[in-house]
């Protein structure tokens, strides 16, 4: 039986390599995104290879999240795979000179439209049983501290902390669950962050050889295709490039 993977953010980056991943693989699809044009041509691209089902909504509103899993068709009534993928973080400044609608459009995103897919989905997830995997999409961000992070950061740690509380939960069910906590990766992530700033994009990204969305979306379809009593519980991965720069320390002026 073909398997279905319900996959967040499906409109670019990993979402969308996710999508071609496990297109590839012969999975059935359920993509979700706001941005309706984009879903259709990628649903038009792959439905050519698998079955493709589009879900144009914002996850930050429940009452859709609901209606749509609720209306899902029978042939994409069960879920093998749920990978959160939607999530974005907004702007670098320091946090006294963030925009507070920033931040809550971060934790509604990031924090509130993943426990909502959770848990509309558990149910499906645990009918399904051995083998099923969630994956959500943490960050070294969650691990980490650096300046501008804030409440972007802090969105990835409640991820971290609430897939391994998830593991708990989940135990007997048969149900995996994977934080999967990339470093710097090149995609429209960077051109949200930024505000559509393509010059401060192109400079992030400058002589990096960042990590693409297809070695996301590979990392996540081997998380995935484990064997069923293999729970991958988190996996961290950063290009060679990047590393830490320690700590900041702040000194007086002396005498
Ligand atoms: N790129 C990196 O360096 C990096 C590193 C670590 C973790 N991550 C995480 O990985 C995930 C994917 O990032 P990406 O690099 O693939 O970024 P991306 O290219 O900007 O893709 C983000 C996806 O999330 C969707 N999305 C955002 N807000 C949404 C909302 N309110 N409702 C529905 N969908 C929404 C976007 O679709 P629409 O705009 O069409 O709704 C888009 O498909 C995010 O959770 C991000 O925090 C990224």
């Amino acid at each position: 039986m073909t398997s279905t993977v319900f996959i967040t953010g499906a409109t670019s980056g990993f979402g969308e390599a996710c999508a071609r991943r496990f297109a590839e693989a012969g999975w059935s699809l359920i993509l979700t995104g706001r941005r309706e044009e984009r879903l259709q041509a990628l649903s038009a691209e792959l439905s050519k290879v698998t079955s493709v089902h589009t879900l144009t909504l914002d996850v930050r509103d429940r009452k859709a999240m609901e209606a749509a899993v609720a209306g899902l068709p029978a042939q994409f009534a069960t879920i093998n795979a749920l990978i959160n993928n939607a999530g974005l973080a907004l702007g670098t400044d320091p946090a006294p000179k963030t925009d507070l609608d920033d931040w809550d459009t971060m934790v509604d995103t990031n924090v509130k439209g993943l426990i909502y897919s959770t848990r509309l989905l558990l149910p499906r997830l645990i009918a399904h049983g051995k083998g099923a995997t969630i994956v959500n999409l943490g960050s070294v961000a969650g691990n980490y501290p650096y300046p501008g992070s804030h409440v972007y950061g802090a969105s990835k740690a409640f991820v971290g902390q609430f897939s391994l509380n998830l593991r708990c939960d989940l135990q007997g069910t048969g149900v995996r669950v994977t934080n999967l906590e990339p470093g710097m990766c090149e995609s429209e992530f960077s051109l949200v962050r930024f505000g559509g700033d393509k010059a401060k994009y192109d400079a992030t990204y400058a002589g990096v050889d960042p990590i693409q969305s297809k070695d996301i979306a590979d990392t996540i379809y081997w998380i995935v295709t484990q064997p069923a009593h293999i729970n991958i519980n988190s996996l961290e991965l950063m290009p060679v490039t990047q590393s830490w720069a320690g700590f900041a320390v702040e000194r007086h002026k002396q005498g």
